[in-house]
């Protein structure tokens, strides 16, 4: 078929065969479709949608337009599992949950990435460790698997190639929000990672990456069902995003916290439960344990232990970094230089986070990106954010910003001020909205 003939019937409103799909798809991978087709194929199903039957061949195609990992070599004891987030600020679930389900006797290939837009990224996050390489030779990767059970790290270019070409073309012709493309991209890498079972983490709320939560819905009972038509068990959980996870936000600021939390010091926090549900979820799936409580229970016994916080070690030192990062404050960056309060202009109770604007705000301190390829500064960001329902006052700031400088300190702080509403009522949101399997 000629790939004009598909465009033809994509615009014409007609459903793809399967056949079809793969055809275009594989030409966008080997370079033999031009700019202008992709740019045609975004648009016309951008504007016409697709069918469930569809969205999961462009996924299943995408997720075959380069190598999909194999692990028949390693000959690996237990499940291979990992979770996916849709991206959220102050969210570093990922770095407690891959080594935790380790410390259970899964197998975690996690290929992650960096912040996009107001939301920060894995990658960005472990990229505070001193030496942490996050594109290790093949070997490096495998190893950890096997012996550590988790190794944290980027796409390498052959993992589904489509997307990172198909996804550049939607990213300038406004073709970006289209359910069925952002199922395939998502799914199409994850599945990529050949799993066993998949916890998709899909954000709810005004910080989330759809900021209309019907959409979000649908995406997260999308995502659920397509990724189990192409043979990948999925569990979506639909969890919040109208204030951070974490306490803080920003690369060192974060990895601290979650360093705090696996080391045991930190025992009551929304990050530590949601990464526990997250967990529970995983294990059940995987079948390592046979009830949610069993799961709990298991998962209480590895945290205690000190296994996870040994199981992160290791594989920070199996990529380049500190062999003793538990006792290696340095390993770190130093804080930042300005570190300082922002306080409510009156007391009251925190009735609403405007988590975007928190996001951006730490991008503008420079812990993202405002292009690609700008270079990130670690250890700025924000700390002790209020959460909702909290009460401030003049000794309990809304967040303290973690600068640069002074100048930008300054800057920053109206910001973050205006993206809290004081207000009366302040009940916080459950942190998990629906979970779906
Ligand atoms: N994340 C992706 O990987 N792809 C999309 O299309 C949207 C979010």
């Amino acid at each position: 078929m000629l790939l004009q003939d598909i465009l033809a019937a994509k615009r014409d409103g007609q459903a793809l065969s399967s056949e079809a799909i793969r055809q275009f798809v594989m030409a966008i991978a080997d370079d033999s479709a031009g700019q202008e087709q992709i740019g045609a194929f975004a648009m016309a199903t951008y504007l016409n949608g697709m069918t469930l039957d569809e969205t999961v061949a462009l996924t299943e195609a995408t997720r075959d337009s380069g190598s999909v990992l194999d692990y028949r070599q390693l000959d690996l004891p237990g499940p291979i599992l990992d979770k996916h987030s849709t991206g959220g600020v102050g969210d570093p679930v990922s770095l407690i949950l891959g080594p935790w389900l380790a410390a259970c006797g899964a197998h975690v290939p996690m290929i992650s990435g960096r912040g996009l837009g107001h939301t920060g990224g894995t990658l960005d996050k472990l990229e505070a460790i001193a030496g942490y390489d996050v594109t290790p030779r093949r070997t490096t990767f495998e190893r950890l698997l096997k012996d550590v059970g988790v190794a944290i790290v980027g796409q390498s270019g052959d993992l589904a190639p489509a997307d990172k070409r198909l996804y550049a073309v939607r990213d300038v012709t406004a073709t970006v929000a289209s359910l069925p493309l952002i199922v395939a991209s998502i799914l199409g890498k994850k599945l990529a990672e050949n799993l066993d079972a998949l916890v998709m983490d899909v954000k709810i709320g005004n910080g989330a990456f759809m900021a209309n939560d019907d959409e979000t819905r649908t995406l997260a009972a999308t995502i659920a069902d397509v990724a189990r038509r192409a043979g990948t068990p999925t569990t979506a959980v639909l969890s919040d995003m109208n204030q951070t996870l974490a306490e803080s936000a920003g690369n060192a600021i974060e990895v601290r916290e979650c360093l705090a939390i696996m080391r045991g010091e930190q025992r009551d926090s929304r990050l530590l439960t949601l990464t526990r549900r997250l967990a529970v979820e995983a294990l059940l799936a995987g079948r390592l344990a046979t009830s949610k409580e069993d799961a709990e229970r298991q998962l209480e016994a590895r945290l205690a232990s000190g296994d996870v916080a040994e199981r992160f070690e290791r594989m920070v030192a199996g990529l380049g970094g500190p062999t003793d990062l538990l006792e290696n404050a340095g390993a770190l960056p130093a804080p930042a230089p300005v570190i300082q309060d922002v306080l409510a202009e009156h007391p009251g109770r925190v009735a609403r986070q405007d988590v975007k604007a928190l996001g951006m705000a730490v991008v503008e301190l420079g812990g993202g990106r405002r292009r690609a390829g700008d270079a990130i500064d670690h250890r700025v960001g924000l700390d002790a954010i209020a959460a909702i329902g909290q009460t401030v006052d003049r000794h309990t700031p809304l967040a303290r910003i973690h600068a640069a400088s002074q100048a930008d300190a300054d800057r920053l702080a109206a910001r973050v001020r205006e993206a809290f509403t004081l207000g009366d009522e302040g009940t916080p949101p459950p942190l998990v909205h629906e979970t779906l399997c």
